[in-house]
């Protein structure tokens, strides 16, 4: 009989990710949001049933558009993951929850450690915090897992933005005065399921919280850089100037944080969790997109 776990966002990028690193033994169960809606979740209890772990990768990721809905964005990233939280609680199973590096302040300086003080910037980060206030206090025995600029080769994110971009035009401005440091959401998905496990292998592994990006910091332009190197290394179309800008000169609605790089030191020593350089990541999810004719 296979260990079940109930994922939760299983359609998004991490979700998608997790669901191909299944570990041996592990059957994965992925309700879609007809199945079991985060507006109003109050029948989660019944996916339970069976179940020895729940991860929560599902959340209104709409940064810009959750200033003009903070309601909505409180209730998928903060109410639902406190009812999933309680729920697990009774369950007396644990819950890996997803969170960001957006809980961090607009102007300050990283890298962020796990106790600095949470002061979002934007609606969505907002939200987030709330989300993690409510697993902390549910009870439920818990990881909280930061993570910060997530890419891959699945749905809408920065790298496949930038090939679209770069495929139709020959200058492209791109941000060079926020700092952070992509994630690819393989590599994530790989850590949240060691978490799961030793979670569900050892009854007294401590709740807590911890940050898990790619080694290495950039900028937009940097990463948008590193894009176009790899692309036009697999004869892909790349602009022929990518200017960096200052923020100023690309109004967003939500603000964000200036430096939101993540000290990801405490996962290394409590998990053993180290992830690849970004670099070498985003080649990978270049190379994905190229193999797949995806990219343009
Ligand atoms: N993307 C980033 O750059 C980033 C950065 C830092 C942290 N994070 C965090 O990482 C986690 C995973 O993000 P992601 O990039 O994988 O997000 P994503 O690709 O936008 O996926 C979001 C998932 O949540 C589901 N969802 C949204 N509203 C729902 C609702 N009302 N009911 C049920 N499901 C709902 C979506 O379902 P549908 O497919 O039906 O919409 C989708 O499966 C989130 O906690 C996010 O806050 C992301």
């Amino acid at each position: 009989m296979p260990e079940r776990w109930l994922l939760t966002g299983g359609t998004g990028q991490v979700g998608l990710a997790l669901r191909r690193s299944a570990p041996a033994g592990v059957e994965i169960i992925a309700p879609d949001r007809t199945q079991l809606d985060l507006t109003d979740p109050q029948d989660v209890g019944s996916w339970l049933h069976g179940v020895s772990a729940v991860v929560n990768c599902a959340a209104y990721t709409a940064v810009d558009q959750a200033e003009c809905e903070p309601e909505l964005a409180m209730l998928v990233n903060a109410k639902a993951p406190g009812i999933l939280a309680r729920a697990a609680a009774e369950a007396g199973i644990p819950l890996v929850h997803v969170s960001t590096d957006y809980v961090f302040p607009a102007d300050g300086t990283g890298p962020w450690r796990e106790h600095d003080r949470a002061k979002p910037g934007n609606a969505y980060g907002e939200s987030k915090f709330a989300g993690e206030q409510a697993v902390r206090t549910s009870g439920a025995r818990h990881a909280i897992v930061r993570t910060a600029w997530v890419v891959s080769a699945d749905g809408t994110n920065f790298v496949k933005t930038m090939l679209r971009l770069g495929a139709e035009r020959e200058v492209l401005r791109v941000v060079a005065d926020q700092r952070g440091t992509p994630t690819h959401a393989g590599d994530l998905a790989a850590a949240l399921v060691t978490i799961a496990q030793r979670f569900t292998g050892n009854p007294d592994q401590p709740s807590g919280t911890w940050h898990c990006t790619n080694a290495g910091e950039t900028t937009w332009h940097g990463l948008a850089t590193r894009i176009f190197a790899r692309a036009e290394e697999l004869g892909l179309k790349v602009p022929e100037v990518v200017e960096p800008i200052r923020t100023a000169h690309y109004p967003t609605r939500a603000i964000r944080p200036q430096d939101s790089r993540l000290d990801c030191s405490l996962i290394a020593r409590d998990f053993g969790i180290a992830l690849r350089p970004w670099e070498e990541a985003v080649s990978d999810i270049v190379g994905e997109l190229a193999s797949e004719g995806l990219a343009a």
